[in-house]
């Protein structure tokens, strides 16, 4: 190969690296958001036992999504007995207190 090659090949393959790079660097934001990190969700209201719905609802889709809609209890209700039937992970005491949150902050009354 002549040199020039050579250089025009390490050239390509250092752009290749440099596009993957971004491409997981996009991935990890993404999946940043679906995690559950408390603080890095700013949208999520404020109030008790926030860090828990971030932490158990937002391991499948981003909160937001969670809680881009307001619902009634029942609503709530329903939802929440759904998620766990889809894999969510929470004991009865856990679903009482994302229960009371979620009414609380995003029913039909929330502030
Ligand atoms: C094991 C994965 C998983 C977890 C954990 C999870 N969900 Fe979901 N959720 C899903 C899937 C899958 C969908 C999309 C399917 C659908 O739209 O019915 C969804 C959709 C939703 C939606 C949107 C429904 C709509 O009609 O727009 C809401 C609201 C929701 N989840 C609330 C919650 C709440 C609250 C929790 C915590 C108790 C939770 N999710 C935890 C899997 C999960």
């Amino acid at each position: 190969m002549q040199p020039q090659l050579v250089a025009l090949s390490a050239a390509g393959l250092l752009c290749s690296l440099a596009v993957a790079t971004v491409g997981a660097v996009a991935a990890e934001t993404v999946a940043d958001r679906s995690a559950a990190k408390p603080g890095a969700v700013a949208t999520l209201a404020d109030g008790e036992h926030r860090a828990l719905v971030l932490q158990v609802c937002g391991q499948c889709h981003p909160i937001e999504r969670v809680v881009a809609q307001r619902r009634s209890a029942t609503e709530w209700d329903d939802m929440i007995a759904k998620m766990v039937q889809r894999g969510a992970k929470a004991t009865e005491l856990e679903q009482d207190r994302i229960y009371q949150y979620l009414v609380t902050q995003y029913g039909p009354s929330a502030p």
